[in-house]
């Protein structure tokens, strides 16, 4: 981290996104073996594709859902750094996950928000209720709330759907004075444009390599999110202890 920053910060704001559970095991989506190249949006990632066919989109998730059951799928230093960090951190933290699987979570994660859903909960499109569940939905399966049959979709906010949170996330990154981004591409809105929402704020990416929004970034830290995110914790930590 650079001399510039031996200030006290108090307000951080992270975003990461699929690369941070990379070498956990769950596949990006827009890296060369990303999920988007074996499967089109249009079909399994909007309200249309399950309206058009509920099966094939519930198949889709059933697959990633029981990544999450996998012993072998674990959260990774990353994720564990910074669960650290927020122990640690007396101001304020917020985590904002792209991602829908549970690994931050698993590493310890309080203060964290799934702007896309979460892929162990699924919710009734005819009473709006919210379930957990981790195993296989089967589509003839009735909602546990009100019984209907056809009617529970996976909690995902798919592409043409608002992401969740957006209040408490402005909020945050309004207020904040250091942003950090990890593992995400730039490529989907709103999450794309929150480090120009953080306008006062020390901003940090860490990635593979440049992404579409790098130019924004007043520091890069370029390589695997399990060696740069605890190197960036610690360093951090560091310069901010009191
Ligand atoms: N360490 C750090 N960065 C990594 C690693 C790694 N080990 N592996 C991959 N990356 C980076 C890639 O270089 C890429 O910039 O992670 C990024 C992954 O980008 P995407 O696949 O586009 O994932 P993300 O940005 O999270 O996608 C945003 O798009 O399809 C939707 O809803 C989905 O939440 C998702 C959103």
């Amino acid at each position: 981290m650079t001399t510039e920053n031996t200030v006290l910060y108090k307000n951080i704001v992270i975003l990461t996104g699929a690369g941070i559970s990379a070498e956990s095991g769950i596949r990006t989506f827009r890296d060369q073996d990303g999920l988007w190249e074996e499967h089109r949006i249009e079909d399994v990632a909007t309200p249309d594709a399950f309206r058009r066919d509920p099966a094939l989109v519930q198949r889709f998730y059933n697959l990633r859902r029981a990544q999450l059951r996998d012993p072998s799928v674990q959260p990774n230093a990353a994720h564990m750094a910074l669960a650290e960090l927020e122990k640690h951190w007396e101001g304020q933290f917020l985590l904002v996950t792209q991602n829908v699987d549970n690994l931050h979570r698993r590493a310890g994660s309080k203060n964290l928000l799934h702007m896309h859903g979460k892929l162990d909960q699924v919710f009734c499109l005819n009473c709006d209720e919210h379930f957990t569940w981790v195993d296989d939905w089967d589509l003839e399966a009735p909602c546990p709330s009100c019984g209907k049959v056809g009617s529970v979709r996976p909690d995902i906010v798919w592409f043409g759907e608002m992401p969740y949170f957006s209040d408490e996330i402005y909020a945050a990154l309004e207020k904040a004075d250091f942003f950090v981004s990890i593992g995400t591409s730039g490529n989907v809105y709103p999450a794309a444009g929150f480090v120009q929402l953080a306008w006062k704020a020390h901003k940090i990416e860490v990635n593979l390599k440049d992404t579409e929004i790098s130019r924004a970034f007043s520091e890069h830290f370029i390589g695997p999110a399990s060696v740069e995110v605890p190197r960036l914790v610690q360093a951090f930590l560091e310069v901010n202890k009191e």
